[in-house]
């Protein structure tokens, strides 16, 4: 069995619905269930036996060594996070509870239950930390991309979280030996995408008839990684990474904001156009920027390439149009994570006008 954490959130389902649909090996998969995770994400798996889903928090290290102890897992990939830095703004004590305190019980837990391993099975044995390339700060629009020795320079409380997560993963491996692997991905955009990130956010505002906030000028750059391609990164490393190394994912798509708010309305005028046949475009509102808003993430991702062949799928064109064309064909989806907290943090966010 392999040991999920954060598998009922946006990455987290995606990668264990594309893993049970490759492979026969089970997944536990341990959700705090927090705002963002969402069950309905793998109601396709009831009734599947591979599937154990467990509702608990990675920072419960009772919890923790029950379920090691019990399931006897090969391998931990580690997505629970909060991931949402306008969220970490407004208050980051849930990113440093879960970030960095969750991390850390994470691999003592795992530590304790590794030790114990047989010889073999220790040596087998990989914990995998999925983290982002914000921990490298932001980049000036002619600097080279991110590779894996870049500085840690990160801006965000979100950011530094995350920057702490993997500094205590690469001590875990140097000072205790835990075989650990980490991989620092881009911007992630897919089916599941809770919408309070700017691509999902976007659709369902102009499908809704709302402003679409774009936060200052919109010339922020980001790299764009289709989910299921950074699903199939995480599989690659986990496979076949060398242990104790860190490994930079990314989809080759350096965009603007403003320029992926434009491609979103576009694909929509053509995909479920206005009644008024007027463009989505007309929705755009240039709304407050963000506090600290790093001005350009770009990925280098040779060295997964180089070393392990792995190599994005998907074009920006071929995942945006995939992933409009599942934000319309999910009405339900999308009502469902419309409720309640999702609602509310929206309302907070954008009250004033601006992002913070
Ligand atoms: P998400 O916010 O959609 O999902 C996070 C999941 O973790 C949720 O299901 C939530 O319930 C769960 N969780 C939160 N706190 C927990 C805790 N204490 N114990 C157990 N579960 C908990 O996030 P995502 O976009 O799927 O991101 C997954 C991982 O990938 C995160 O570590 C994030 O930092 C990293 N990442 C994401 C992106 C991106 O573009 N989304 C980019 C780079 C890196
Ligand atoms: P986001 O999806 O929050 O990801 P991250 O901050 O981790 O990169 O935001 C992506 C970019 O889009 C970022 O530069 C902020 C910007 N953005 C907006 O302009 N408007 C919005 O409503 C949101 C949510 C983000």
């Amino acid at each position: 069995m392999i040991f999920v954490t954060g598998g009922a959130g946006f990455i987290g389902a995606n990668f264990v619905l594309d893993w049970l649909a490759a492979n026969q090996e089970g997944v536990v998969n341990l959700d705090k269930l927090t705002y963002a995770g969402n069950l309905h994400n793998l109601s396709s798996l009831d009734g599947d036996a591979r599937h154990v889903f467990v509702q608990g928090d990675i920072g419960d290290t009772a919890l923790l060594g029950r379920l090691l102890a019990e399931h006897r897992p090969r391998a931990i990939v580690n997505f629970a996070a909060e991931s949402h830095v306008d969220r970490s703004i407004h208050g980051a004590e849930d990113f440093i509870a879960t970030n960095v305190v969750g991390t850390f019980r994470l691999l003592e837990s795992v530590r304790g239950y590794w030790s114990a391993l047989a010889a073999a099975e220790k040596a087998a044995f990989r914990f995998l930390h999925v983290s982002t390339d914000e921990v490298y700060g932001s980049l000036a629009p002619d600097a080279p991309a991110f590779t894996e020795d870049h500085v840690y320079e990160p801006n965000s409380p979100y950011s530094a979280s995350k920057a702490a997560s993997d500094h205590l993963v690469r001590a875990w491996h140097h000072t205790h030996g835990l075989p650990v692997l980490t991989t620092n991905c881009s911007n992630n955009y897919g089916p599941l995408h809770f919408p309070e990130k700017l691509i999902p956010l976007m659709i369902v505002n102009a499908l809704a008839g709302k402003p679409l906030p774009v936060y200052g000028d919109g010339q922020q750059v980001r790299d764009w990684l289709y989910v299921s391609d950074h699903c199939g990164a995480i599989r690659r490393v986990l496979e076949a990474g060398r242990v104790g190394e860190t490994y930079n994912v990314g989809g080759w798509n350096e965009k603007a904001n403003l320029s992926i708010v434009h491609t979103v309305c576009d694909l929509l005028d053509e995909l479920s156009p206005r009644a008024d046949g007027q463009s989505y475009r007309a929705q755009i509102t240039h709304v407050a920027d963000r506090p600290g808003h790093d001005r350009r993430y770009a990925i280098d991702a040779r060295k997964i390439e180089r070393e392990l062949g792995w190599r994005p799928a998907e074009t920006f064109d071929s995942g945006i149009r995939k992933t409009v064309a599942w934000y319309l064909a999910h009405p339900d989806w999308v009502r469902d994570v419309q409720s309640g907290a999702y609602r509310e943090w929206i309302s907070a966010q954008y009250a004033q006008g601006g992002a913070a």
